[in-house]
């Protein structure tokens, strides 16, 4: 049986991972807000420090795999906390984690990405290349010259740099080279309380509901929890770098030539 870190477990798809790691049999450390293991705030630095450490003292150095859950949709006003969460939270965990995953010499890691990636229009690139960079602030003024849809750019754009931080590292030496599989999933919507608390609003709850969704209605968690499953374990070994989208058909449908 392995050790398993999860961030977000406390709520959501990262739960539902949780409680299918455990059920497997698997040690789970989760990593969120509240209700976890180790319990960290991830749009702070000192939090993202604190979680990579403690995460790697509970673990006695060795993981056999990450899922990097945590995340916050778009808020109006919050455009820092959604990028230092989505992207930060993401990449400097990893980066922290590297060494102990290389130990375990097969090691999985699963990152949330969305599929807001490829179905949210006009996203501006330099959103992303500031958040590759390291560079929130400018990310955020990037995002602001689009007005009232900043929250959706940082969020749309905290994805796209994740999932692209991923496939640029999946495939090298420090990584592929070193047992470690780097794969996101990237679901649509999904009914957590993360959609939830979108759906309460009456504007994006109309933004959500005209979206076409192929197969209709929202996906569960549960079923995201599966496939990550999949991607941790053994039939995943020649998985590498890859997104795949669990959205009812909606990436398919505005680029079913696009791939
Ligand atoms: P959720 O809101 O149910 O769970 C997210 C968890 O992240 C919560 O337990 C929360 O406390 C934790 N978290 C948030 N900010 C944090 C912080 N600063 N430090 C530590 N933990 C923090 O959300 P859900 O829907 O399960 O989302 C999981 C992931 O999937 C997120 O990355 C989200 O962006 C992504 N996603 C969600 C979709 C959906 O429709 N629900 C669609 C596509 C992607």
């Amino acid at each position: 049986m392995g050790t398993y870190v999860v961030t977000g477990s406390a709520s959501g798809m990262g739960a539902a991972v949780v409680s299918r790691l455990r059920e497997a049999g698997h040690e789970v450390i989760g990593v969120d807000l509240r209700e976890a293991e180790v319990v960290a705030d991830l749009s702070t630095a000192e939090g993202r420090a604190s979680a990579g450490r403690t995460v790697l003292e509970r673990a006695g150095g060795r993981l056999d795999g990450a899922v990097l859950a945590a995340g916050v949709g778009p808020m109006p006003g919050r455009e820092e906390l959604i990028a230092a969460v989505n992207y930060s939270g993401v990449v400097e965990l990893l980066e922290a984690w590297r060494p102990a995953l290389a130990a375990a010499g097969n090691a999985r890691v699963v990152v949330f990405s969305s599929n807001s990636t490829t179905t949210v229009p006009a996203v501006p690139g330099g959103v992303v290349r500031a958040l590759l960079k390291g560079d929130r602030a400018r990310a955020i003024r990037a995002a602001r010259r689009m007005g009232k849809n900043a929250p959706a750019m940082v969020y749309a754009g905290s994805k796209i740099a994740v999932t692209r931080w991923m496939r640029r590292n999946a495939v090298t030496a420090e990584w592929a080279g070193a047992g470690i599989r780097l794969n996101a999933i990237a679901p649509g919507a999904i009914l957590t309380p993360l959609l939830q608390k979108q759906l309460s609003e009456p504007e994006e709850a109309k933004a959500i509901e005209s979206f076409p969704v192929p197969v209709g209605g929202f996906g569960d968690p549960a079923q995201i929890a599966d496939w990550v499953l999949m991607m941790l374990g053994p039939s995943a070994g020649f998985l590498c770098g890859a997104v795949i989208f669990v959205d009812g058909g909606t990436d398919a449908y505005f680029r079913a030539d696009d791939w």
